[in-house]
């Protein structure tokens, strides 16, 4: 986090129906078309988000968004109750960028799904950001799905989250259109 960041005030809230507007431009604004957007209201749609939350500024503008969708583990197994939800995507409006929006709303929203009861938080991307905030290769390496690799990263919330690997699962369905 630079400097700069630290002199950001911010509240991180959960979103509301007004907000969607700015959100779908954010994010759209953030990544290089709008189908990030997009998919993040097909998720909100078919009722996939288990949080979605903003980082808004000192003078009340949403700066930051991010959004996470239900897991399903396989019907058998250990791990068949484990609370699961993927992180997909995280945007900052890119004037905004690299002062430590996207750090603090990552990391408030992360507690925030502990309190809320979830074990295992799954995330498709750049190796070199996501570790930062505890995502592991390594544990992904036990969660067998559509993605595979390092960009492929896991955080156990609870001691579950880990213990009950391996484990099998499925996004959900605005996933398999999106890739
Ligand atoms: C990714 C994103 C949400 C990070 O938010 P941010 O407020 O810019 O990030 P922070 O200021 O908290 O952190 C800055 C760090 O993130 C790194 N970073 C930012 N975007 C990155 C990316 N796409 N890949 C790898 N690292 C990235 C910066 O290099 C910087 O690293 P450093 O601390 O080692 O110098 C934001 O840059 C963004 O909206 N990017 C475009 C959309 C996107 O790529 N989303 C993530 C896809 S999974």
């Amino acid at each position: 986090m630079t400097d700069a960041a630290t002199a950001i005030a911010l509240t991180i809230r959960n979103v509301s129906e007004n907000d969607e507007p700015v959100v779908r431009d954010l994010i759209s604004s953030a990544f290089p078309s709008d189908a990030e957007a997009r998919l993040v209201e097909k998720l909100r749609d078919c009722g996939a988000l288990v949080l979605e939350q903003v980082a808004v500024d000192e003078d009340g503008a949403i700066v930051g968004h991010v959004a996470y969708s239900r897991v399903t583990p396989a019907a058998i197994g250990a791990g068949q109750a484990l609370q699961i939800a993927c992180l997909a995507p995280v945007s900052v409006w890119p004037d905004k960028q690299r002062k430590g929006i996207g750090s603090a709303l990552i990391t408030a929203s992360l507690e925030k799904l502990k309190e809320i009861g979830e074990d295992l938080v799954l995330v498709l991307g750049p190796p070199s950001y996501y570790p930062r905030f505890g995502f592991d290769p390594v544990l992904a390496r036990k969660v067998q799905g559509p993605y595979a690799g390092d960009p492929f990263m896991a955080l156990a919330l609870t001691d579950d989250g880990s213990r009950l690997l391996p484990i099998e699962v499925a996004f959900a369905t605005p996933f398999e259109e999106f890739v």
